[in-house]
């Protein structure tokens, strides 16, 4: 029996969802811990792409028992879309997949405010979805939860409350036009059928899960340096996609986990604002954005491409404590006569001791950088770690040293069987 929380140890995009799909083989109950539709979790296997935006990855192995927990806002709008193109692929949910009665909802006035908030204050790159305000009202205990569907009149006395506020701000902030309020209390009175369902206690199936001694795998989304409280803020998601986000966002302790896996792409890629010490600017990072096909699952936008970043995976890793690393894209740096790996951040010369999360320093640190040779041949169809190229081996162990982990699996395509573990 393992309990195995799998972090995105970078900006996001590291291949999670692949790696989730790949896994659940041997699990028995996938969770979903933070954040929202935020996500784009891509999953390519049998000639079909699915791409999971709220929905654990787990979902496409039929006989995973899927949960979303606490901590995700949930836009059932999306969430609804998402099942019906899951069914559409002859993919039923019902009866196992199941929701915290505790999630926080995404509304119409969250995706609005997330607009405005970007066309008019400091512009993040948000992926629109909401995410940011809805968790605003849940901290600030106003937010309506899926519990509270559940009874009509709480949730139309607790959605109008929290419209009639909107619309002062709407109008005062914003100058934006009043929504109407009895029209999304219809729309989202809606819901409540089809929700009910899916609605469970998640820390009471998880300890049941646990003590029937089943496989629990809890899935991050984001990455790293994207938390909230760990990550390069204010250019950060709203939630904690660290290891203990995990155990906030499920409702399962602690001592019950059993493996943290970092899922790591061999370059670094983020989408949106924010200071990117690796980026590259030129042919090399055209050619990662190309090779790698580096465009946003969720909105499209092309990803910001650079070197792997060693120094920050340290700090990934210092704050999650992976027990190994997945290593993805390995395919990307095919066709790169060199590679190079951060492994120091300097100003004027002085080096870093620690990774420094504050925007102001990070974005003036120059990057040092170590030279490896590529390995000019492609990986795609290799199956074990011993037909990799000496080079190809050279890197892994490179940056396995550099983060002080090991690598577990190493992933050379978007397919499923484009994967082999590591002994
Ligand atoms: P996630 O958000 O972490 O699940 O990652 P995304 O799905 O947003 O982005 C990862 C992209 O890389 C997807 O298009 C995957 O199909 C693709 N991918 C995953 N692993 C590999 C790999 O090893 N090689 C290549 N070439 N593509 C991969
Ligand atoms: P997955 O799970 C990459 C980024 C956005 C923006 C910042 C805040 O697919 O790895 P938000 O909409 O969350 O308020 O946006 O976070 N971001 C992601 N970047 N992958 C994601 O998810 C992301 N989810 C949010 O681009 O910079
Ligand atoms: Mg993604």
């Amino acid at each position: 029996m393992s309990v195995t929380i799998l972090v995105g140890s970078q900006w996001g995009d590291e291949g999670k969802g692949k790696i989730v799909d790949l896994l659940s083989s041997n699990y028995q109950v996938v969770a979903r811990y933070q954040g929202g539709a935020n996500a784009g979790h891509t999953v390519e296997f049998d000639d079909k792409k699915y791409i999971l935006h709220l929905i654990p990855s787990g979902i496409l192995r039929p006989d995973v028992v899927c949960a979303i927990g606490n901590g995700v806002v949930i836009d059932p709008v999306a969430l609804m879309n998402e099942i019906e193109l899951l069914s559409k692929s002859n993919i039923d949910v019902h009866g196992r997949l199941f929701i915290s009665q505790n999630a926080h909802l995404i509304m119409p006035y969250h995706k609005l405010l997330d607009s405005l908030s970007e066309s008019t204050g400091k512009k993040i790159g948000t992926t629109g979805r909401g995410i940011g305000p809805s968790y605003i009202d849940k901290v600030s205990r106003k937010g309506i939860r899926i519990v509270d569907l559940l009874d009509r009149k709480v949730f139309e006395a607790k959605l109008r409350a929290n419209i009639e506020e909107k619309n002062i701000i709407l109008k005062k902030v914003y100058d934006h036009s009043e929504l109407n309020v009895n029209e999304i209390v219809e729309q989202y009175l809606e819901f409540d059928r089809k929700i009910d369902p899916f609605i469970k206690d998640i820390p009471l199936l998880l300890a049941q899960a646990v003590k029937d001694g089943k496989s629990i795998l809890l899935e991050g989304a984001q990455g790293a340096l994207l938390d909230v409280d760990h990550g390069t803020y204010p250019f950060v998601t709203s939630s904690n996609p660290t290891v203990g986000g995990a155990c906030t966002g499920t409702g399962l302790p602690p001592n019950k986990i059993t493996d943290i896996m970092g899922i790591v792409k061999a370059y670094t890629t983020r989408v949106g604002e924010g200071p990117f010490p690796t980026e590259l600017l030129d042919e090399d990072g055209e050619k990662l954005r190309k090779i790698g096909s580096e465009f946003g699952a969720t909105t499209g936008r092309p990803r910001r491409c650079g070197w792997f970043d060693a120094f920050l995976l340290n700090y990934s890793a210092l704050i999650n404590g992976y027990n190994s690393v997945a290593i993805t894209k390995l395919d990307v740096l095919d066709e790169f006569d060199k590679i190079k790996v951060c492994v120091a951040y300097e100003i004027n010369g002085k080096r870093f001791k620690s990774f420094p999360t504050d925007v102001e320093r990070l974005s003036l640190v120059t990057p040092v950088y170590v030279t490896l040779d590529g390995w000019n041949c492609s990986t795609k169809n290799i199956t074990s770690y011993n037909d990799l190229p000496s080079k190809t081996k050279d890197f892994l162990s490179f940056i396995s040293r550099e983060i002080d982990t090991p690598v577990s699996i190493v992933s050379v395509g978007p397919k499923r069987h484009q994967t082999f573990f590591v002994n």
